[in-house]
């Protein structure tokens, strides 16, 4: 071919492609948001229970290593222990396979109502939920390849470095913020302008800023500025401070762990991956007390697997305390009651923590331009724009209120630019009940508001997972029991009173930033606590960060693993995610999660060397 047909040749072909891409993207876009606005979540886990009902067991045979489930932890589990070719990993994932549609950043609320999500709500709660339907907080949790990390907001946030200092000072050698550094360093390409020292370059989890920024981003970060707030990188060497997002994106696209890293390891011949399989029991060997494989479900039929070296159990907080009470491992009153055979007797399912968050909608003068589908679309495949982040969140901020409790911050807010909402999802997203849904969706105008999302980040208040049954097709029992302890109340307020004042300085002036105030509480203008304490109330939903359900800790009265995260009491088995935390985390949980999974992987390397 001579060379200037040639090039014509793949001018033409480039050209076509590239439209027939974005009418794709147009097309799945339109179709996706429309199916989710009419999906109805699941109330049970029925698409295995015939499977789970049937009598025969078959064998799936024995690995080294099984892991239960393919989030955060389990992808990164994965993808180090299998650089062992001598070592064979069953990987069992209760979801199906990421899509073209979840890459996309922006469209993360729309994949909460899909089958990407459990579908899991609180129980009916007395001193927080209070606005939602029923009382019901709503829990989001991924079931997918990448669990949280192919639903979620993409934040990237490591936390301060004394909360790990705390998980050390509980007894867990190995765990202090000197150790984990190198830890999150580890997983990081930072594409970002951050502290020396801090970041990691080479890895395989891509962070970069996302662009273009709204001129809003830069009126959060002026008024932060006024309330006397630095300018700072919050993943380095100070945490206390106002801030552009660093996102887990990948030339605009969401770098979930199935992505940045499950796929690198998916073709080994040492590692099989199981999706739509759902681990329904550890299975222990009940003289030893070791764990010998997993029982699951998958294709309408039910299998037994055997782990010669170990099971390690990477479920989430909330689904990882189900499988170990539902494997006789748990509070034993409680087992007793479910009419579980126990094994061992453990605070499985308690010390449960959760970020309290209030949404709090901003009104300003500034419009966000209106941009087509198909010029958002036409952006995001150049790697830029609204499509490419997360719900336009833009900036966040880390501050002390009076009452300092910690010494990481006890607040965060994270500010979104307008048309972070759609007025038709925003009451679903947060399960409002009907009156407080409309008295929102009325006032909404989501090319002037921005949201500013105000968390609570060390909540003393602990709820607990329960079983509602010894049947593994029933959700778990989730209490959040947010506010029982009047400090959370207190610290809370003071944090919205920053807020609060953050919108009266200058920069905000400018743009005559005012609250959407649904008049629930009274006036809004007397900041008072009782005003303050009912917004709390009512209207505060969870920060999607639940941890803590089955902690880290030397003592098996306290603590459900150890430090080198083996379940107290049980051989051959391990917990490895965010249950696992003892104490909470200054942000985001992400990020902190990977961490302990790419730890959980050097420690398991070196026992088997
Ligand atoms: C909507 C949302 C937004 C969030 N936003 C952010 C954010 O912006 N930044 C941030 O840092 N964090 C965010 N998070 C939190 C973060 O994603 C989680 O903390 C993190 O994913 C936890 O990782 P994990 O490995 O503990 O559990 P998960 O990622 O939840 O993984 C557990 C996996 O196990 C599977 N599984 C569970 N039970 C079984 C079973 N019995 N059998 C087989 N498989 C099973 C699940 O399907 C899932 O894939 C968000 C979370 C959500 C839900
Ligand atoms: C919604 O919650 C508010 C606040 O608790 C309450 O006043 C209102 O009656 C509730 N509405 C419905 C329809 O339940
Ligand atoms: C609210 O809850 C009730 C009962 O729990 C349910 O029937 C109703 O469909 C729910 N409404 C919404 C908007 O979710
Ligand atoms: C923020 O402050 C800088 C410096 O004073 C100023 O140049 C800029 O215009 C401000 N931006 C906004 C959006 O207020
Ligand atoms: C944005 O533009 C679309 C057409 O491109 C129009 O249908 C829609 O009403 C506009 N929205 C606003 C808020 O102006
Ligand atoms: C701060 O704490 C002190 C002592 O615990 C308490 O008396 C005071 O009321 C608190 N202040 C606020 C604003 O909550
Ligand atoms: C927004 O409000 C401010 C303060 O009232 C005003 O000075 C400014 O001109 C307004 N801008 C627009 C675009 O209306
Ligand atoms: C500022 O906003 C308020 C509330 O939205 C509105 O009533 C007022 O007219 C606005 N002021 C200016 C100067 O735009």
């Amino acid at each position: 071919m001579p060379l200037l047909f040639e090039v014509f040749f793949f001018f033409i072909v480039g050209a076509v492609s590239a439209s027939l891409t974005s009418d794709y993207y147009q097309q799945l876009i339109a179709q996706e948001t429309a199916k989710s606005l009419t999906y109805e979540l699941p109330k049970k886990n029925e698409e295995f229970k015939t499977g789970y009902e049937s009598n025969a067991i078959n064998d799936y045979g024995e690995y080294d290593l099984v892991i239960v489930g393919a989030g955060t932890a389990g992808c990164i589990l994965a993808t180090r222990l299998s650089e062992i070719a001598k070592i064979s990993i069953l990987l069992l994932e209760a979801g199906g396979e990421e899509n073209d549609f979840n890459q996309i950043l922006a469209m993360w609320p729309y994949n909460l109502f899909s089958d990407f999500n459990w579908g899991y709500f609180s129980t009916p709660q007395k001193r927080s939920c209070l606005g939602m339907n029923n009382s019901q907080c709503v829990i989001y949790r991924g079931k997918v390849i990448g669990g949280g990390s192919s639903i979620n907001g993409a934040m990237y946030v490591r936390g301060n470095c004394k909360d790990y200092d705390n998980w050390a000072a509980l007894g867990n050698r190995g765990w202090s913020c000197k150790d984990v550094l190198p830890y999150f360093k580890k997983s990081e390409n930072s594409q970002v302008d951050g502290d020396e020292g801090y970041h990691g370059i080479g890895g395989f989890w891509n962070i970069e800023y996302s662009l273009p920024e709204s001129p809003l981003l830069h009126t959060f970060i002026n008024g932060s500025l006024e309330t006397n707030l630095p300018f700072i990188d919050y993943n380095g060497r100070n945490q206390i401070g106002v801030s552009k997002l660093q996102s887990n994106i990948k030339r605009g696209r969401r770098q979930s762990f199935g992505t940045a890293f499950l796929n690198n390891a998916r073709k080994r011949s040492n590692l099989k991956v199981v999706t739509k399989a759902l681990v329904t029991k550890i299975t222990i060997d009940r003289r030893s007390k070791q764990a010998t494989g997993v029982e699951f479900v998958t294709n309408n039929k039910k299998f037994r697997v055997r782990a010669r070296k170990e099971v390690i159990v990477s479920a989430g907080a909330i689904n990882t305390p189900q499988l170990l009470m539902l494997s006789g491992i748990g509070p034993k009153n409680h087992l007793k009651d479910m009419k579980i055979p126990l094994v061992v007797d453990l605070p499985v399912g308690k010390n449960l923590m959760e970020h309290p968050v209030i949404n709090l909608i901003i009104h300003t003068n500034y419009t966000a331009p209106n941009i087509s589908t198909a010029e958002s679309v036409e952006q995001f495949l150049n790697g830029l724009g609204p499509l490419t982040k997360g719900a336009n969140l833009e900036g966040l901020s880390f501050f002390h209120t009076r009452n300092t409790s910690t010494e990481g911050p006890e607040i965060q807010l994270i500010t979104a630019s307008p048309y972070a909402v759609d007025a038709s999802l925003f009451p679903k997203l947060i399960n409002f009940n009907t009156t407080i849904g409309q008295a929102f969706s009325k006032q909404l105008q989501p090319q002037n508001d921005m949201v500013w999302y105000v968390v609570l980040l060390h909540e003393k208040s602990r709820g607990q997972i329960l079983l509602q049954s010894n049947n593994p097709i029933d959700f778990p029992n989730i209490d959040l029991n947010m506010f029982e302890e009047q400090d959370d109340v207190d610290v809370f307020s003071e944090g919205l009173e920053y807020a609060f004042r953050l919108l009266e300085t200058e920069a905000f002036k400018k743009v005559n930033a005012t609250l959407l105030d649904i008049s629930l509480c009274g006036d809004s203008g007397t900041h008072s606590k009782q005003y303050m304490e009912c917004l709390m109330r009512n209207l505060a939903g969870t920060g999607y960060h639940p941890i803590g359900t089955a902690a880290m800790g030397p003592d098996p009265r306290k603590f459900v693993v150890d430090d080198k995260l083996r379940v107290h009491g049980v051989g051959n088995l391990r917990v490895i995610d965010a249950s696992i935390f003892p104490l909470g985390i200054s942000g985001n949980t992400n990020a902190p999660t990977a961490m302990v999974a790419e730890k959980g992987a050097d420690i398991i390397k070196s026992e088997l060397k």
